[in-house]
């Protein structure tokens, strides 16, 4: 019996090697006169920024640009920036930058002219109402963002990391872009291509598993696995970018219809506590998650190690399966993340706290086929330690 589900995705994709073009031809076709962009400090210093605003300058359009969002974002942020921005009128936001931004502008999109703040629809499906359109240009690739109904936001006095779910924060237009990506930062490009990788994998092994997250997961992973390798030592290699923008959107479409699983609960309290960026935070527990998964998915790692072409159907599901265990390994070694928990403050004297943080996070960990109870966490936690 298949499970049942919805999915929905943002309006329109524009993906190619020019695809950046098309934003004029977007903001023509909405009529939009006043148009709010934002952006972060370093994707506003790469000229990225600008890029684009040369590309609608001659339409007659009055453009408000912010460039000063704060990666991943706090919720005191949102509300500075919902009164900063309160009253105005504008007819379309263009979002540029990493998750960071787009999450931002997500929000703001339905908390501009909204009586209620960010505290009050943290959750599932408590915006009660459409927002401005917004196009959404991913710089990173990523956390697929552009096409998913999720923001996520850091509520810094419970240091904890927090989602809002609202079929109202898909984007009306997405535009990927790979030339917009080859100025990443080494460390940028490999955290947020594994974190793309992890929502697939986790999405297609989650017990919401179903035939769209299996059709577009499945993809991505084919998609990231070679590329990410070749996009990180050849930053500008724009057919290995493309593929990463491809794989981290499918990744997004993947994780909207099925869910990520234990990886991402156990990294929120990693993020919200020590402020370790979330692709970082994901790579650092993606094999001692895995590792404990295999006794439960060892059938389906056997399947994803063939469709990513580590080895052929020949080998007996056990072999296929260690062997999908090692590349994973391999996968975040070449990419030179950091596993190191202290060099951001972790000790191991937080894993009693990190584990209780954790074990709350039940809307993803009950995704994870394999149950976990809290000695498992714990033991995530300190396998996380001497994974080093
Ligand atoms: N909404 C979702 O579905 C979803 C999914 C996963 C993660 N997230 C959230 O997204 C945020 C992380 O987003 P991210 O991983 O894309 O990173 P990010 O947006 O925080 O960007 C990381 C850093 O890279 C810089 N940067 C981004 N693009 C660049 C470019 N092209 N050139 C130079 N510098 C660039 C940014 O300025 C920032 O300093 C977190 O808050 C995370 O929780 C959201
Ligand atoms: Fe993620």
């Amino acid at each position: 019996m298949q499970q049942e589900f919805r999915f929905s995705t943002a309006g329109r994709i524009i993906s190619g090697l020019s695809a950046a073009d098309a934003l004029s031809e977007i903001v023509e076709a909405r009529s939009a006169k006043r148009i709010l962009v934002l952006s972060d400090p370093n994707v506003a210093r790469t000229d990225l920024v600008d890029a684009l605003l040369r590309r609608i300058r001659d339409l007659n359009v009055e453009t408000t640009v912010f460039t000063g969002i704060i990666p991943e974002p706090p919720a005191h942020h949102i509300d500075e920036l919902q009164t900063h921005f309160r009253g105005e009128s504008y007819e379309l936001i263009v979002a540029i930058g990493g998750g960071s931004v787009l999450d931002v502008a997500k929000l703001l999109a339905v908390l501009i002219n909204a009586p209620f703040q960010v505290s009050d629809i943290v959750g599932t499906e408590k915006v009660p109402g459409p927002g401005i359109p917004l196009v959404a240009i991913p710089t990173t690739a990523g956390t697929g963002s552009e096409v998913t109904p999720n923001a996520i936001v850091t509520l810094t006095d419970e240091h904890l990391k927090v989602g809002i779910v609202s079929s109202h924060l898909l984007p009306s237009e997405v535009i990927l872009d790979p030339a917009l990506t080859v100025k990443m930062p080494p460390l940028v490009t490999a955290s947020t291509g594994v974190d793309a990788f992890i929502h697939s994998l986790e999405s297609v092994t989650s017990n919401k598993a179903n035939p769209v997250c299996n059709a577009v997961g499945y993809h991505s992973m084919k998609l990231i696995f070679p590329a990410l390798p070749i996009a990180y030592d050849k930053p500008d290699d724009l057919n290995a970018r493309h593929d990463m923008l491809l794989g981290s959107m499918l990744g997004g479409m993947a994780l909207t219809a099925a869910g990520t699983t234990a990886v991402h609960a156990l990294s929120y309290p990693l993020g919200g506590t020590f402020g370790i960026p979330h692709g970082v935070a994901n790579a650092m527990l993606l094999v001692p998650v895995m590792e404990y998964n295999v006794g439960t998915l060892r059938e389906d790692f056997a399947e994803i190690a063939v469709a990513i072409g580590i080895c052929s159907r020949e080998l007996s599901t056990k072999e296929r399966s260690d062997r999908f265990i090692e590349a994973l390994k391999k996968f975040v070694r070449d990419v030179n993340i950091p596993t190191d928990l202290t060099q951001y403050g972790v000790t191991e004297n937080d894993i009693e706290d990190l584990t209780i943080a954790a074990s709350k996070v039940t809307r993803l960990l009950d995704n994870n086929r394999r149950r976990l109870d809290i000695s498992d966490i714990r033991a995530m936690y300190e396998n996380a330690f001497r994974t080093q």
